[in-house]
């Protein structure tokens, strides 16, 4: 398959064509639950059987050290939450052989307020983190201000050096630390209108920010590395594996959103 491209078509066929361990980074926010209709596509498409022939193409595209970034939240079913983001996490592991790196979680600055529900405003999605083999073959880590940078510390450590396993450590905090691994981003604002193939008005319905895609690709990806995104959407992925100079590939079912992410990718282009 081509780099730089979005195919069109159903990603348990596309995979199918794409080589095992060519991929270094996979970041995707696959339809959440049914909760959304995209022009109809995802009535026939989307289900328990559908996410697990995907789920063992990914893993199987991912390089050693590569990583998966599973973008999910689910749906509130007869009054309690499907469960189904979980359930997928754990079919990651236990049958297509990857390890949990992080939970990590997208923090929405600007969340739907909860209304007559009994529970908490929610404003987390997860962003799975999942590695093949050992561990991420590339960490390059967003770092922020540490509050207490410059005290000074003496303490001791536990089953560290020394003949009863305790050794005192004497150390300056340094300057920066490693970002939390939830991060505030506002849900995209998406207010731009596309004219369809056959004159219909749409937009795509659920974008991700681009910051997103953005911080994990700056963080498990060097520059000219391959990033995949299985469900493209409106091509928000390729925008910013365009921004840091990465190589991507993109999967989309519905002609319309190929058609939008086109767009986007040109004007980005310059053309
Ligand atoms: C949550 S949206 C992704 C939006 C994207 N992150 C963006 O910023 O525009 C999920 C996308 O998956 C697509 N999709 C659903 N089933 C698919 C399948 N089997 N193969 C490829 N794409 C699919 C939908 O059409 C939809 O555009």
């Amino acid at each position: 398959m081509d780099v730089n491209k979005i195919y069109c078509g159903d990603s348990e066929t596309l995979l199918k064509e794409m080589d095992s361990n060519s991929i270094d980074l996979i970041v995707t926010s696959p339809p959440y639950d049914n909760l959304r209709h995209y022009n109809g596509t995802c009535d026939v498409c989307w289900n328990r059987k559908k996410f697990e022939a995907i789920a063992v193409e990914l893993s199987r595209v991912l390089k050693d050290g590569g990583v998966l970034i599973w973008n999910v939240n689910d749906k509130t079913e007869n009054g309690g939450k499907t469960g189904t983001s979980m359930r997928q996490a754990l079919f990651f592991m236990d049958v297509c052989g990857l390890k949990l790196n992080d939970y990590m979680f997208w923090r929405k600055k600007n969340p739907m307020p909860q209304v007559k529900q009994p529970r908490y405003t929610n404003r987390v999605e997860f962003m799975f983190c999942f590695v093949k083999g050992d561990k991420p073959k590339t960490f390059n880590p967003i770092m922020i201000p540490c509050k207490s940078a410059g005290l000074h510390y003496k303490s001791t450590a536990k089953n560290i050096g020394g003949e009863n396993g305790r050794r005192r450590i004497d150390y300056n905090v340094n300057q920066e630390m490693v970002d939390y691994q939830d991060w505030d981003m506002a849900v995209a604002p998406n207010r731009r209108i596309f004219e369809t193939r056959n004159g219909e008005k749409i937009k795509h319905p659920a974008v991700f920010p681009i910051e997103l895609p953005l911080r994990h690709i700056q963080t498990w990806t060097n520059e000219g590395d391959i990033v995949l995104d299985p469900f493209i959407g409106s091509g928000t992925t390729a925008l910013a594996a365009m921004s840091l100079n990465r190589r991507y590939i993109g999967l989309e079912l519905n002609q319309d959103y190929v058609d939008i992410a086109n767009v986007l990718i040109q004007e980005k282009l310059g053309k």
